[in-house]
């Protein structure tokens, strides 16, 4: 095949993949092929990345290696019917699409087309992402392998059942927003006691990241890594006091589950 790596819809997360795999120097450009639905985007993809972009979808079905679809979920359905005839043996179809199951894409596509389904999240653009994978029928271990490299490159990666999907879009697919207006928030109390605003948001980005490395590269509970930080009579108790009386904690909780609820509804709606 032509090229080794094809992504279908390059809008935020095809182009944050792309970017994220440029960055790990993945591949190069002349071995990626893109396709989007407009003339200007596609101009535009071509001027920054120096890669093929396209509007016509069953190129990229006939001649990528490994075709990411990363179009809108509700555009999964007809794109697949337009392009399903156009697959070689060997392809390896990546679905980035909440709420689409992996047998909806799988009975448009030739058996010989092994369907892998993700959730990734924006991150993987700077190598930080989250990527949940769920293997279709007939994907072999060497394309799990792939798909765990592609993705681990840019980031955390887990294999999982296809019946956690849903809550894996309500967490780490849509947890980046959270975490911003997280961000946003705690910037506003250091501004709030006079902190210059680029200096508040520093500080708050870096906590973000100081606490989310220490949870995973120590291993430790949360709960204990907080009593940690929490001297008895200190100062961090009267901080928690305040955000377990706003309701943080459940607020959090909530946001998974609505999140996670409407992720089962997204093909239809
Ligand atoms: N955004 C996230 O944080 C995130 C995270 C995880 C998973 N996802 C999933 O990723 C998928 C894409 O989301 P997104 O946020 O990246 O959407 P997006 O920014 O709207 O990008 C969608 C892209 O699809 C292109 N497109 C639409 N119809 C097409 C067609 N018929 N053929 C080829 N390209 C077509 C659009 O091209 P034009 O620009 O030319 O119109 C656009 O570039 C969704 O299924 C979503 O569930 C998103």
């Amino acid at each position: 095949m032509k090229f080794k790596l094809g992504i279908i819809g390059s809008g935020k997360i095809g182009e944050a993949l792309l970017a994220g795999a440029f960055a790990k120097g993945l591949y190069l450009p002349e071995e990626v092929i893109l396709s989007v639905r407009t003339e200007d985007h596609k101009l535009d993809l071509e001027r920054r990345y120096g890669v093929t972009v396209t509007l016509d979808n069953r190129i990229l079905a006939a001649q990528a290696e490994i075709l990411i679809l990363a179009v809108k979920p509700k555009a999964i359905v007809e794109i697949l019917n337009s392009i399903g005839d156009a697959f070689v043996p060997g392809t390896l179809l990546i679905s980035t699409a909440a709420g689409v199951p992996l047998d909806v894409i799988e009975s448009r596509v030739p058996g010989f087309v092994a369907v892998i389904r993700t959730m990734p999240n924006l991150a993987v653009s700077v190598g930080e992402g989250m990527t949940a994978l769920s293997k279709g029928k007939n994907v072999s271990q060497k394309q799990t392998e792939i798909a765990l490299g592609l993705f681990g490159a840019v980031g955390g990666v887990v294999l999982l059942e296809e019946t956690h999907m849903d809550a894996v879009t309500g967490l780490s697919g849509s947890g980046p927003a959270y975490i911003y207006i997280v961000i946003e928030a705690l910037a506003d109390g250091g501004v709030k006691m006079g902190l210059p605003r680029d200096v508040a948001i520093k500080l708050a980005a870096q906590t973000v990241l100081g606490a989310a490395k220490t949870v995973l590269e120590t291993g430790e509970h949360p709960a204990k890594l907080k009593d940690q930080v929490t001297t008895p009579a200190g100062v961090t108790i009267d901080g928690i006091l305040e955000l377990e009386e706003g309701g943080l904690r459940v607020t959090l909780i909530k946001s998974v589950v609505k999140a996670t609820e409407r992720a089962k509804q997204l093909l239809h709606k």
